[in-house]
């Protein structure tokens, strides 16, 4: 680490959505190039507080401060202690160590977090003079992270997960991730401005994503980043960016954006979180069975994620739903769908072959996102 503070960051993002956060950053004037686990990108630290106010996809900003291979504790060890941690961390900063270890020689997570907590300690009580270090202050969140064989340690700057905006409460039988529903809205055909339908819309995540989108709310704008309390964070810059993205977000801004489904549990979950992202009277959500769903408008873009078989309802029902949905679509003839499923047989029931498929990963069970 010789530039300080350091300067290479690491959006992590999900399996097949790493090029998606590398090409939000390098829509916020960001470079980044994807690689396996994220997108990693070289800023100042005011820019890596962007990345954590505005990316929609990715799941951390973790800021880069070694990488190396390691075959022994001792390895570790000195790794970890090579770190000036004296520039980042103050004397009463607290350090919570989290570790992975994934097909490598070092392969007990506990051991290794401890080897990295005791390489920190001693190298801050040498530089702070201090037997005992008192962990009070501001909590500098530390990763271990070992995959075949190489060692990356990180400062983790957003604290809880990206994917946490304030909105949702409560989690729904098979909700999406918002990074995953938001990597949905970009990949799928609509646009701004274009009407959008949910017609499985759950617990409302596309929806609220894609109306985040359309008023240009930060993600991140109710929220806030563990390295808010950093001590090394320019705090001015920081407070001028909140504030414009408070200026660019505009809540009044047109958008024809509908939810449906046959759950009303799901459905009174959704219009608490539509209320709670500050959508209400913007976004319609009703029950309906998608059967019975025709829309007047000629153009639009269905965006949804119908169960799956594996986790709600059972394959048949589900198989007969996909034959509907694609009944769903042929009523609609001005209209595209987007759509992530895991059966590999959907486009059988749904009667259509897709225009485009990415595999992607609802948490851990495999899906490929259809474009019709
Ligand atoms: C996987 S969940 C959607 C989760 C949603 N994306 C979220 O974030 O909460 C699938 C939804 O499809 C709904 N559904 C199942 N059959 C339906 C039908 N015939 N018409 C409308 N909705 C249906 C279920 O009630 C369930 O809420």
């Amino acid at each position: 680490m010789s530039a300080f503070p350091p300067r290479t960051y690491l959006a992590s993002a999900a399996f097949g959505l790493e090029g998606v956060a590398a090409g939000e950053l390098r829509r916020m004037g960001i470079p980044a190039k994807a690689e396996q686990g994220g997108a990693r990108f070289e800023a100042a630290p005011a820019d890596a507080f962007r990345a954590n106010l505005w990316l929609r996809t990715a799941d951390r900003v973790l800021l880069v401060l070694a990488e190396q291979t390691v075959a022994s504790f001792e390895d570790l060890y000195q790794l970890v202690s090579s770190i000036p941690w004296e520039n980042l961390l103050p004397k009463d900063a607290a350090f919570p160590v989290t570790g992975k270890c994934v097909r490598s020689r070092l392969m007990s997570v506990r051991d290794c977090q401890a080897v990295s907590k005791k390489a920190i300690c001693n190298r801050l009580q040498g530089r702070y003079h201090l037997e005992r270090l008192p962990e009070t202050g501001a909590a500098y969140p530390i990763d271990v992270a070992i995959h075949k064989d190489l060692a990356r340690i990180t400062l983790d700057m957003s604290g809880e997960a990206l994917n946490r905006r304030g909105y949702r409460t409560w989690n729904g039988e098979a909700p999406l991730r918002e990074t995953l529903a938001a990597a949905l809205v970009d990949l799928s055909p609509w646009r701004v401005g274009m009407p959008l339908a949910d017609p499985c819309c759950g617990t409302g995540t596309l929806l609220i994503e894609a109306a985040m989108k359309a008023a240009r709310r930060a993600p991140g704008l109710t929220r806030s980043f563990a390295c808010e309390s950093f001590a090394f964070m320019p705090a001015g810059e920081m407070k001028a960016l909140r504030q414009q993205a408070q200026e660019a977000y505009a809540p009044q801004a047109a958008m024809d954006i509908l939810g449906s489904d046959i759950d009303p549990q799901a459905l009174t979950l959704c219009e608490k979180h539509v209320r709670q992202a500050g959508f209400e009277g913007r976004i319609t959500a009703r029950r309906l069975d998608l059967r019975e769903l025709q829309l007047q408008k000629p153009q639009g873009v269905f965006l949804t994620n119908p169960p799956y078989g594996e986790r709600l309802g059972d394959k048949a029902s589900c198989q007969a739903l996909y034959r509907d949905l694609g009944a769903l679509l042929r009523r609609h003839p001005g209209w595209r769908m987007g759509i992530i499923v895991s059966d590999p047989a959907f486009e059988r029931f749904f009667g259509r072959r897709a225009t485009q498929k990415r595999r992607l990963y609802n948490g851990r069970l495999e899906c490929e996102f259809m474009i019709f």
